[in-house]
């Protein structure tokens, strides 16, 4: 094994870094970009070079729409759709547009770690709310609200990063339910909504997003490549509109207007369907791997749910273990996980780590959990 590095860090020599949250190299699809690429360079007006409508471009959001509609299994209108650089970019925009510097804001605890910085360049005040393996416990979302009142609540309804939890069809109703009647608005993150491998999630939080103040989040980075810098976000017209009218879309027109024609052609030639097809099929036989030689080498102890979809494996450790103690003792042992506390926002989930299965092959994932398994052991 050779050093690589991923756009986070560069991975020694011999060391297997489960932490990674990213495609394998081999899985980013550059034979399909360049078909694709070929494809839209035959637009007749360069008009994808040119500055684009703030909305993104038409018909590549109708494209997306179709696409969607196929994922989601209900309809998407193109007005709904607003083109980003990406899920990361859209919650810095809702940040900028929907909250001031002190506001408090809801998130799930754990919440993805790198939400948790953004939140901080914008200084809002996290309030951690409980989840369980049925994700966020919306009873306490409804607790938490007759004390304060964030800006908004951000929630990752669907194969959740890190715990991988998806949020339940019932729990979904009644979020929605609540976030009308308080008025409270949900950023709901579903970057990971179209990889299910084992059970169908129950429909995404877009599906309200015209009858409650639900903005939805969802991106290529997951599905086709991360550096495409390209992503969506849905939402009801009068959300739309507020955003097509900020400053920043105002002086640069529409986000990544070339990349999105380029995409446009990989969804319309079926690329994008073909690409998905792969991943699910391959994340799908991995985690399947790792959770089985999980089940065999770790002690009753140590606990995890099979994920159903998503990136990731969130391990519990016993009471009082320490993730981070034994990330620096793993490291000596060329092997490297997140530790839960990365995702904590209230210093929590000492005992607690992710694994993802997106970056190394099956084999690469065994030799990883042996060497984990044996650390842990040891310390
Ligand atoms: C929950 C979640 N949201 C957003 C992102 C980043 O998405 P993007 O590359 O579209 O900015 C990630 C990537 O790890 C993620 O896990």
């Amino acid at each position: 094994m050779s050093t690589a590095s991923s756009s986070q860090k560069v991975i020694p020599a011999g060391m297997i870094d489960l932490g990674i949250g990213q495609p394998s190299p081999w899985l980013l699809p550059a034979a399909a970009m360049q078909k694709a690429a070929g494809h839209c360079a035959k637009d007749p007006g360069c008009v994808l070079l040119a500055y684009g409508v703030e909305q993104g471009d038409g018909h590549f959001r109708l494209a997306l729409s179709g696409f969607l509609e196929g994922i989601y299994g209900m309809p998407v209108e193109p007005a709904h759709l607003l083109v980003t650089n990406g899920a990361s970019q859209a919650i810095d925009l809702i940040c900028t547009l929907f909250s001031k510097a002190g506001d408090t804001i809801f998130v799930e605890e754990p919440t993805y770690f790198l939400a948790r910085k953004i939140f901080a360049d914008h200084q809002l005040e996290p309030v951690a709310l409980p989840m369980d393996e049925d994700g966020l416990i919306v009873d306490a979302v409804e607790g938490e609200l007759k004390r304060s009142r964030p800006a908004f609540l951000y929630s990752i309804p669907t194969y959740h990063n890190p715990t991988s939890a998806c949020l339940s069809g019932a729990r979904r109703k009644q979020l929605v339910e609540l976030c009308r009647r308080y008025e409270l608005l949900v950023v709901a993150d579903e970057v990971y909504h179209p990889l299910s491998y084992t059970s169908v999630p129950p429909p995404p939080l877009a599906a309200f997003c015209t009858s409650a103040p639900v903005i939805s989040l969802g991106s290529f980075s997951k599905i086709l490549a991360p550096g495409l810098r390209l992503g969506w976000l849905q939402a009801a017209p009068e959300v739309i509109e507020r955003i097509v009218r900020c400053g920043l879309l105002d002086s640069g027109g529409g986000l990544n207007p070339f990349t999105s024609g380029v995409v446009r052609s990989a969804l319309e030639l079926g690329l994008v369907d073909k690409n998905l097809a792969l991943l699910k099929d391959t994340y799908s036989r991995r985690m399947q791997a790792m959770c089985a030689a999980l089940r065999s080498q770790t002690p009753e102890s140590i606990r995890f749910s099979e994920p159903s979809g998503g990136f990731f494996i969130w391990l519990s450790l016993p009471e009082g273990r320490d993730a981070l103690a034994i990330l620096s003792k793993a490291k000596e042992r060329n092997i490297e996980f997140m530790p839960g506390s990365k995702f904590s926002s209230r210093h929590g989930l000492k005992n607690f780590l992710r694994l993802s299965f997106a970056y190394y092959d099956t084999p690469d994932l065994l030799k990883g959990i042996e060497r984990l398994v044996a650390v842990i052991g040891e310390c």
